[in-house]
């Protein structure tokens, strides 16, 4: 998230008060960001090259591997730059866009897909160590027109405000249960503690877990 500074709130820079125009914030933003863009674009500062054509070449190859798995029981075969994760690979190769990016660092879950039969980040997951797996992301829960009752169960229970999160709730949900941490309101807390949502739905989200569970 950006804090906006207003215009006002931005000293004058040195020198104002000459005659020459001082360049707007706008104009400076825009005049660095464009060099800024050169320089990493040709690996140039200031016209001078710091890296030789040979260097500059493998610079900008970046290893790739092929890669073949099962998503959502479908075989995909891609050559993908080594340091793809999942995430980018599902939703960006993919165009399987369920799957949320919210910290991309492991850090809010909303990203949770399940390799294999488990929950993971796929935002810390490298795509390339997936070679014969298995990943079933939200777009994969359902079954033809019905939803998995854990799905069911988040409409029932209204356990979701803006939605953002409830793609990687209700996956971390499934692989919660399969586990079998749904006891208490107390242990499916914990064991879903790695799933944040900035709406606050929490109670809601444990009814529907337990929803599921006592129906399984
Ligand atoms: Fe993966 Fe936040 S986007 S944990
Ligand atoms: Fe909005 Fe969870 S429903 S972040």
């Amino acid at each position: 998230m950006s804090t906006e500074v207003p215009e006002s709130a931005v000293p004058p820079p040195a020198g104002a008060g000459d005659s020459s125009p001082a360049p707007s914030r706008r104009t400076f933003i825009a005049t660095t960001t464009a060099v800024g863009g050169a320089v990493v674009a040709g690996g140039v500062i200031g016209g001078t090259s710091l890296l030789g054509p040979d260097e500059a070449a493998a610079a900008n190859t970046a290893p790739s591997s092929h890669l073949s798995l099962m998503v959502n029981g479908t075989r995909r075969t891609v050559l993908v730059d080594n340091r793809t994760s999942l995430l980018d690979l599902l939703r960006e190769h993919f165009e399987l866009t369920g799957s949320k990016k919210g910290c991309n660092a492991g850090a809010c879950g909303a990203c949770t897909v399940l390799v294999d039969g488990q929950r993971v980040n796929s935002c810390l997951t490298l795509a390339v160590r997936l070679e014969g797996a298995e990943v079933t992301t939200i777009e994969g829960l359902a079954d033809g027109d019905e939803l998995h009752p854990l799905q069911q169960a988040f409409v029932e229970q209204d356990a979701f405000q803006c939605g953002y999160c409830t793609p990687g709730q209700i996956m971390s949900g499934v692989g919660c249960i399969k586990e079998g941490h749904t006891g208490s309101p107390e242990e499916i807390r914990e064991w879903m503690s790695g799933n944040i949502c900035r709406c606050g739905c929490y109670v809601k989200i444990v009814r529907a877990l337990e929803q599921t569970a006592d129906r399984k």
